[in-house]
């Protein structure tokens, strides 16, 4: 679905995606993962067609985003890091808007808006002002308004940020829901319960290196089932075991305070760069 060769963005200064390979297949959810800073946005600008990239190529579903971008970018529903609906128009009309604009006639928009309403669950907030919503249900009509022209991949770049944790979960359910229609969706977060909860495969990116793409589950358990924290120079400097029994075991022997919880995939980006995803 997404085939990624090679990818390089440099900016001004910054070298802010090096020689990147991704291969995302067709149906499946891929969550980026990474600091601030690590490139994240720019990627999925890259695949959106918003920026060119410096040199490597891209294709979604079979069409080369440098000589078929039109078609390339059709397949593609986009939920931008930062807010950019029109706050002074009503939630009805930033859908229409968006629906002019890749050319849907008035009984098909219609129709897709109504349906999309009910499914981000904003049906009774039709005609009200953009600026009169929640952030979650900002959240929720950029969502909505990214299924409009019904893309074969959703690309979401930190879509629950800022968000209380039932909305949150909330959002979660509904990306859910996208991918059991048959999208595709690559997703970038802080979140690292986000990426657990959600992911089929998580990328680790730093610095604009990937490092490594694999599941959850497979991540998570090259460094064993069990952590234990604990203070050294006040820097947590996790333990890690493979059964519960061994890491009762060292609490037992040792004489420092522990907490114990399951290892999770902050532990395993931890590892491999040596600092926190957050
Ligand atoms: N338009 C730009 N001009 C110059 N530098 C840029 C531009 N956009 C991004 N950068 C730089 O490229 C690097 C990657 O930025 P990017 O926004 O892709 O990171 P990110 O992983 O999305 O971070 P965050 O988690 O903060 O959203 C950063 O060093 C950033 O300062
Ligand atoms: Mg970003």
């Amino acid at each position: 679905m997404i085939k990624v060769h090679n990818l390089n963005k440099i900016y001004k200064s910054v070298h802010a995606l090096k020689d990147v390979n991704l291969h995302v297949k067709s149906g499946e959810l891929f969550a980026y993962l990474g600091p601030n800073g690590a490139g994240k946005s720019t990627t999925i600008r890259i695949l959106t067609g918003l920026t060119q990239p410096n040199s490597g190529s891209v294709s979604l579903n079979g069409f080369d985003l440098k000589n078929s971008s039109i078609k390339s970018r059709q397949q593609c529903g986009l939920v931008p890091q930062s807010i950019n609906l029109d706050q002074e128009l009503s939630v009805y009309e930033n859908l229409t808007i968006h629906g002019l604009l890749f050319r849907m006639g008035k009984a098909e928009r219609n129709e897709k808006i109504e349906e999309l309403l009910n499914y981000v669950d904003l049906s009774h907030r039709q005609q009200s002002l953009v600026k009169e919503l929640s952030g979650g249900m900002k959240r929720r009509l950029m969502i909505a308004r990214a299924l409009m022209h019904s893309p074969s991949v959703l690309f979401l770049d930190e879509p629950t940020v800022g968000l209380d944790a039932g909305m949150r979960r909330k959002i979660w359910a509904l990306i859910k829901k996208i991918q059991q229609q048959g999208t595709t969706i690559f997703l970038t977060t802080h979140y690292i319960e986000e990426a657990e909860f959600l992911a089929d495969r998580v990328a680790f990116l730093d610095t604009g290196t990937l490092l490594v793409v694999d599941t959850p589950s497979n991540l998570m358990t090259t460094l064993g089932t069990w952590a234990l924290d604990r203070l050294i120079d006040d820097k947590m400097e996790p333990i890690y075991f493979n059964s519960r029994d061994d890491a009762n075991h060292y609490i037992a022997t040792h004489k420092e305070s522990f907490t114990l919880r399951r290892v999770n995939l902050e532990d395993a980006f931890l590892s491999m760069t040596g600092k926190k995803v957050k």
